[in-house]
Parts: C-alpha cells; structure tokens; sequence
C-alpha cells in the first residue's frame, strides 16, 4: 500500500493542523479537518451527495469501508444522527483516525476498526454501507460484494465511489496504476452491475462522473504546484515529492482517457 504516496506519511495532517496554531493536546471541530482529512474527490459535498442518495433512518448505523483518516466518518457523524463504523486497513491510518476522531469529541459516535473487509470485518447488520474510493484497490469483487452483502441489513443501501474503465489500458497504464495507486484490476461499468448483481444487489443505478473527477484531478496538480513551497516548509521535500508524484501519475491516467469515474448505489 505504501508504494500509493497518499498513505505514507499520513501524520501530515498535523502540521497542517500545527499551521493554524492547533496543537497536539488540542480539542478540534470537523469543520477545521475537513479541507486535510477526505481522500476522494469533491470533498465533503461527495459525502452529502451519498448521504442524500441513501435517505437513511434517524440513528442509522452506517459501516463506511475504507475510512481513510476517518474524514468521512466523522463528517456524516457531525452532521446526522448516524453511528458510523470506520473500517481501515492500514494501521497508521486507522491510529490517526482514532485520534482525530476522540478529539473531536465523537468516539461514541464514530468506533474505528482496523481491519482488511474481505475477513469479514466487522459485525452487521448495518443500515448503510459507504465506501469511497476504497474498492479499487481490492480487485476480488467476488468476495468483496459477498462480505458488503453480509454486513448489510436486507433491503438496505449501499453507495460506492471507485475507479473504473472504459477501454483496454496500455502496458504502461496498467503498469503506474498497479504501482503507483494499488489498483491491478478494474472492472468495466457493466461488469461493475453484473459483479453487485451477482452478490444479491439489486435497484443497482451507476453514474458515470468521469469529466467531474477529470476536471478535479487537474486542479489538484496545479493546487500542489502552486503551493509547492509552502507544502515544502510544511512537510518537508520527500512527503511532498511524493505527492506530487501521486497526483500526476493519476492525473495521466485521467487525461488519457485510462479511467472513468463511477458512483454507485445498490440496494
Ligand atoms: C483513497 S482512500 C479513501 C479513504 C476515505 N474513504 C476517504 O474518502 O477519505 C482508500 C482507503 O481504503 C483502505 N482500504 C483498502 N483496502 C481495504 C480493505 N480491504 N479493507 C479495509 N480498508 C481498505 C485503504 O487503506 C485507504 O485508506
């Protein structure tokens, strides 16, 4: 996972915080996390657009999958009535979750597990599954649908952001999407519906948001360009190489035509 420079040096999010004089020991609002803690496109409007998607009951349980540094969750805790499970794989990750989440003040709302969703994790039945930009790195749909499925109570939704494509990618695409965003295999849309379908999932309605996230990925390079210096004295050169070097790996990817962006809900 570590060859996706996104996920190293995850505890950047404090010197972003240390920049605008919050401290370590210091309580903090969702709302200062926010611009630092979503890693998918579009932010936190991404996540009121699932949120209104899923029309959920008043204190629904949610599971989000892939919870990141737990942006999400804690968003949609904030903001509803919802507990929210936070399942992530990745250790560092899930630390730095956790301590966001407690000084926010939103533990008893927001339980993070650290844990792999092909093993089953955690226990159901929730009311809603999320999971953003998190699929695309776990190329077993088979299993992967199977353990959503199971998690879920019947009848309920689930809202999924992910990578997919349109046409056959070139050796070196397939090659700096293995390497550089964890990604070896992606579905087509359709195989995407008849991957959900096959699990039990039905009422299964896809959006492609291609130019959308196109448009995002492009701004994003010129944001860390423009910023270079400043990111720079924030977080040294080598975090900030690496970045950079994310962001226009995927950002080749997008404007080649390699990728095409889905949002999905299944019931
Ligand atoms: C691009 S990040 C998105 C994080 C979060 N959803 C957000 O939008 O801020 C995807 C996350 O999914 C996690 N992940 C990947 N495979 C997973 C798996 N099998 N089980 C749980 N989490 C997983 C990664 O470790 C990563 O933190």
């Amino acid at each position: 996972m570590k060859s996706m420079k996104l996920y190293s040096d995850v505890h950047r999010i404090y010197n972003n915080l240390v920049a605008l004089g919050i401290g370590p020991q210091d309580g903090l609002s969702v709302a200062a996390l926010t611009p630092f803690d979503q890693y998918h496109y579009d932010g936190t409007e991404a996540v009121d657009l699932a949120l209104s998607r899923l029309d959920l009951p008043a204190y629904a349980r949610i599971l989000d999958i892939g919870a990141g540094i737990g942006g999400p969750a804690r968003y949609i805790a904030d903001t509803t009535g919802a507990h929210v499970t936070a399942l992530e794989l990745q250790p560092d990750l899930d630390d730095v979750a956790r301590d966001l989440t407690r000084r926010c003040g939103l533990a008893a709302r927001v339980t993070h597990e650290c844990g792999d969703i092909l093993d089953g994790h955690p226990r159901g039945p929730f009311d809603a599954i999320i999971s953003l930009l998190c699929m695309l790195h776990i190329p077993e749909k088979h299993r992967l649908f199977a353990a959503c499925r199971a998690a879920l109570r019947p009848g309920q939704a689930m809202y999924i952001e992910d990578f997919a494509h349109s046409r056959p990618l070139t050796e070196a695409e397939a090659e700096s999407l293995a390497v550089k965003v964890q990604c070896t295999q992606l579905p087509t849309p359709d195989e995407y519906r008849a991957h959900l379908a096959a699990a039990g999932f039905s009422d299964i309605s896809i959006t492609d948001v291609t130019q959308d996230w196109r448009r995002v990925s492009a701004s994003r390079v010129k944001a860390a360009k423009a910023a270079h210096d400043a990111n720079v004295a924030l977080h040294g050169a080598a975090t900030v190489a690496g970045l950079e070097d994310f962001y226009a790996a995927v950002d080749a990817l997008w404007q080649g035509g390699a990728l095409t962006g889905l949002r999905i809900l299944a019931r």
